[in-house]
């Protein structure tokens, strides 16, 4: 290939001098080298300046048709994003032309020469400054995506996080450990991604929905305290806070209470959030238990950056002449309330709107008081008498413009819908108003151990087959009363957002047997899929319990971008298909013939 004038010759390998964010007004006069990518190029009159931008920063490159008339001409003919080796004089910006927002703004580089290192074809969208073009298309150039500041620094953040994580977990003596991709399937709830075997035809690897059993095995091995980055696969629908393909920070520990294992992920996410955003996160996060989340907040992933919680108001009713509100205790219901602060405003398609919800929740309806200056607005308002007023204005702290929501309904329905209309009030109010608190983690414990599929008539496990029931239930799991039976299984909550999830484990074989028993799968079916979960737990398997932690999620809310796709280098797209190679694709007959595959056209079922 011809190469000529400034252009590299095969062979050539760039050096620099310096990095691109280095160079101060203490190298006046130096001479240097830079190497790095056309950030943008400017030409005043015969000058060209050119910001030449390398992973670390930018600094400004001048070029004198006087001072170097050769590289001048080549520098005005060069592209956006071509790969520059540049050398020259370090030298004062003039007075009045300093750059204040960069860190390099006080000095350029005269340059004396350059070499184009690379070019660049024509860009398919600007990289810097203008709009940013769908996702789609940057998915499909996601090597030219990543060039930009905010999604490489979304790479860095994901990097110092992890790097952190390490650290803690190994000053804490936990040993990291790789678990197989190619695995046996493992019930975590989501479809697994099989890959086909060609030395034992017709069977079948799975991908890893997590390293559940594998580190389960490890415990047993005695391990007492591993963890792994663990990459992870589940065929689900996707959505903006979920990938086919992500990654956990894994642990499973022996000996070990749940409080214990809440210490250490508060102690590495105190040492991520301190490292990598400069936060002190206030330990210990405050716990909930799964009954009183719902409870309080509606929800097992309530978002605490906001006070606003749900209050059981039956009580003050318990006299009420309104027709709604006495017929819901008379069937054994509640009446819940939540305050929504300052809304006594909302317009009342907006108020249809939040009764709309409530009725697809299945609730009757939903009554609500706007409190304007002294007066109660409401349909409801004739029936609600002055002590009930008073009652009401101490529980729910009410002050005038306030909007008050009520649900008369069964528990289950009132925390539901209260819970959503909850979520509801917290996006218009942080329209307005800054949380106090920008993290707002949450221990969510004693979720149920099972829960019943009425479609399909049977037990399933809320978590995983895998997990201790609580002791204090023990009786009731005896009697078979298995809806009532707590789990020790807890999630971790930030900003409603399940960031974590896990449980102490079940580690004595006859009540695994048990539990899948429960589970509807008979003696032959568990020795099939669980016989080597059952066996090692013969072999004196230690009391152990773990947890998961999603990296995407958690770096997504540290780097406060609104996708885990802005945190992951190649991530799929909400189709699950990876626009930059492609895939997936068919593949050569041939292969699938040494397979034993034979594909059919598809069908919708
Ligand atoms: P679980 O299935 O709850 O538990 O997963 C743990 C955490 O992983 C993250 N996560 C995901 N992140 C991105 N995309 C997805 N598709 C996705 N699915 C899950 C979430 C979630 O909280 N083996 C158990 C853990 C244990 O018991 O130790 C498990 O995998 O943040």
């Amino acid at each position: 290939m011809g190469m000529k004038g400034n252009q590299a010759q095969p062979g050539f390998f760039p050096k620099r001098t310096h990095h691109c964010h280095e160079l101060r007004r203490c190298h006046i006069g130096q001479r240097v080298t830079l190497i790095g990518w056309v950030h943008s190029r400017r030409d005043h009159g015969g000058v060209v300046f050119v910001d030449l931008r390398d992973r670390e920063g930018i600094t400004q490159v001048v070029f004198h048709p006087d001072r170097c008339p050769e590289a001048t001409q080549e520098a005005h003919r060069v592209r956006e994003e071509s790969v520059l080796q540049v050398w020259g004089e370090v030298a004062a910006r003039p007075p009045g032309t300093e750059n204040r927002r960069l860190a390099t703004g006080e000095i350029e580089v005269n340059a004396d020469g350059l070499r184009v290192v690379s070019p660049c074809a024509v860009l398919p969208f600007p990289l810097h400054g203008g709009n940013l073009p769908g996702e789609e298309l940057r998915l499909s150039y996601r090597f030219l995506d990543l060039r930009r500041r905010p999604m490489l620094e979304n790479l860095r953040i994901r990097h110092r996080v992890l790097r952190a994580i390490r650290d803690y977990l190994d000053g804490q003596g936990f040993i990291e450990v790789e678990t197989p991709i190619l695995s046996k399937s493992t019930p975590e709830g989501a479809r697994d991604f099989l890959v086909p075997s060609r030395l034992h035809r017709g069977c079948f690897y799975a991908l890893p929905q997590a390293p559940q059993q594998y580190k389960q095995l490890l415990m047993v091995a005695g391990l007492e305290r591993y963890y792994q980055i663990a990459r992870c696969f589940r065929d689900e629908d996707l959505r903006a806070d979920r990938q086919p393909e992500f990654t956990q920070i894994d642990l499973e520990a022996s000996f070990v209470d749940q409080e214990e294992l809440f210490g250490w992920v508060e102690g590495f996410l105190e040492e991520a959030f301190g490292r990598v955003c400069g936060v002190e996160l206030s330990l210990p996060f405050p716990r909930l238990s799964y009954w009183e989340a719902i409870d309080r907040y509606g929800t097992e992933k309530p978002d605490l950056r906001w006070p606003l919680a749900l209050s059981d108001v039956s009580e003050i009713f318990s006299e009420t002449g309104c027709k709604i509100f006495r017929a819901a205790l008379e069937q054994g219901g509640v009446i819940k309330a939540i305050n929504a602060k300052g809304l006594a405003e909302l317009s009342l398609a907006q108020l249809e709107g939040l009764i709309e919800e409530a009725k697809s929740l299945g609730a009757g309806g939903l009554a609500y008081v706007k409190v304007e200056g002294k007066e109660w607005k409401s349909p409801i308002a004739r029936h609600l008498t002055e002590k009930e007023k008073e009652a009401l204005s101490q529980r729910l702290e009410v002050e005038p413009g306030d909007l008050l929501l009520f649900s008369a309904e069964s528990w289950e329905i009132a925390c539901k819908v209260l819970g959503k209309i909850r979520e509801r009030v917290m996006s218009w109010l942080s329209k307005s108003h800054i949380p106090k608190e920008p993290f707002a983690f949450v221990w969510i414990t004693d979720f149920p151990l099972f829960q019943f599929d009425k479609e399909a008539n049977r037990w399933e496990a809320t978590h995983h087959p895998f997990t201790r029931p609580h002791p204090e239930d023990w009786k009731l799991f005896e009697e078979g009363q298995y809806e009532k039976v707590r789990a020790l299984a807890y999630d971790l909550v930030l900003n409603g957002v399940e960031i974590g999830s896990g449980s102490l484990r079940v580690h004595e074989p006859e009540l695994q047997a048990r539990i899948f028993q429960i589970l509807g799968l008979d003696p032959m079916i568990q020795e099939k899929r669980f016989g080597h979960l059952l066996r090692a737990l013969s072999y004196g398997a230690p009391p152990h319990g773990g947890i998961a932690l999603g990296v995407d999620r958690l770096v997504m809310m540290m780097a406060g971008a609104t996708t885990i796709r802005d945190v992951i280098a190649f991530p799929k797209n909400s189709a699950g298909v990876d626009l930059l190679t492609g895939s997936p694709t068919e593949v050569e007959l041939e292969q699938l013939r040494e397979l034993g595959i034979r594909t059919v056209p598809y069908r919708e079922p």
